[in-house]
């Protein structure tokens, strides 16, 4: 039996997707999350307590573990005493390998807080692989999601800008790939995105088909849609960023197809309908 991986994030969107693909693969895993009574893992997994603002958890969690996944949960813009503390501590620890899900761009944009984790991270001594996803088709089941449900349509102040979904069981998909031959892929950067460009006018489309029912795109502005997520209950850091990120598809900033994912897994990535098709009792509605 090898020593465990620990998924930092494990009820996540992106941990949940790795804890499934490495025990899908027959990888030990240890699931983390902040209260790990709430997880829902595959049979076997070993689950543990880690709270990122509280370092007396990281030692514990870290310790006996072989590799180590990690993400950035949203609400974490501190990365200091949270995630690079934690990336201290498996370094202390003699963890083999850190894979961390960092986000496009983050490698050149000092701003936001992935970039600092990622030099950290390349400082710290342990061997590293940092994957760069673009958007992610998950967005449809959380940020988009009550709009589809209450009012059948995606508002958001992107304009016709598109964007190469990427389907985050293919991230763990990758995760299993790089930790299945870590010195194959130790310090490697790779972009992940899906494998075509869509308009949110082509994602109401996919959705109305898939559905069953008219789903629309209506383009706003970005003032109407920062109060608009702000009703909705985000955090005003959170709604902010959201906003900055949709604006940036005006830009084209992520319409770019990437071939390295299919380079990683032998195969295609999934597409945005095969995301709608597999969740859509997602947006059935209340
Ligand atoms: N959305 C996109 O399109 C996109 C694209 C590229 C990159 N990204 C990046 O991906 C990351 C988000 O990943 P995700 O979608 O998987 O996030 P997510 O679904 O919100 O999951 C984050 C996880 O972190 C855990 N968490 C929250 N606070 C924590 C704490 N204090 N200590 C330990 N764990 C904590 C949460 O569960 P518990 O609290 O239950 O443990 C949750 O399972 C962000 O850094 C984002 O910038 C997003």
């Amino acid at each position: 039996m090898t020593a465990p991986v620990l998924v930092v994030g494990a009820g996540g969107n992106v941990g949940g997707a790795v804890v499934r693909s490495l025990t899908r693969d027959g990888v030990p895993v240890r699931a983390a999350a902040t209260d790990p009574r709430r997880l829902t893992t595959p049979p076997g997994v070993e689950t543990v307590r880690l709270d990122l603002l509280d370092p007396s958890t990281f030692a514990p969690a870290v310790r006996g573990a072989g590799a180590l996944f990690l993400v950035r949960p949203p609400a974490i813009a501190r990365v200091g005493p949270t995630l690079n503390a934690l990336l201290d501590i498996a370094a202390e620890e003699g963890v083999d390998h850190v894979v961390f899900s960092s986000v496009t761009g983050a490698d050149r944009n000092r701003v936001v807080p992935h970039h600092r984790v990622e030099t950290h991270l390349q400082a710290s001594g342990l061997p590293w692989t940092i994957l760069r996803p673009g958007f992610f088709a998950q967005n449809l089941a959380d940020a988009y999601r009550d709009d589809i449900v209450a009012d059948s349509r995606i508002l958001l102040p992107a304009a016709d800008g598109t964007a190469a979904f990427v389907d985050v069981r293919d991230v763990g998909d990758v995760v299993a790939v790089v930790l299945a031959d870590p010195d194959a892929h130790r310090g490697a950067g790779y972009v992940l995105t899906g494998p075509r460009a869509l308009g949110f006018d082509e994602v109401a489309a996919i959705l109305t088909r898939e559905l069953g029912r008219p789903v629309t795109y209506e383009p706003t502005s970005a003032l109407r849609y920062l109060r608009h997520v702000r009703r909705q209950g985000r955090p005003f850091a959170q709604a902010v960023v959201q906003t900055v990120l949709h604006t940036g598809l005006r830009r084209g900033q992520a319409e770019t197809v990437d071939p390295t994912l299919e380079r990683l897994l032998g195969r295609p990535g999934r597409t945005l309908e095969q995301y709608v098709h597999d969740h859509r009792d997602v947006w059935a509605p209340r």
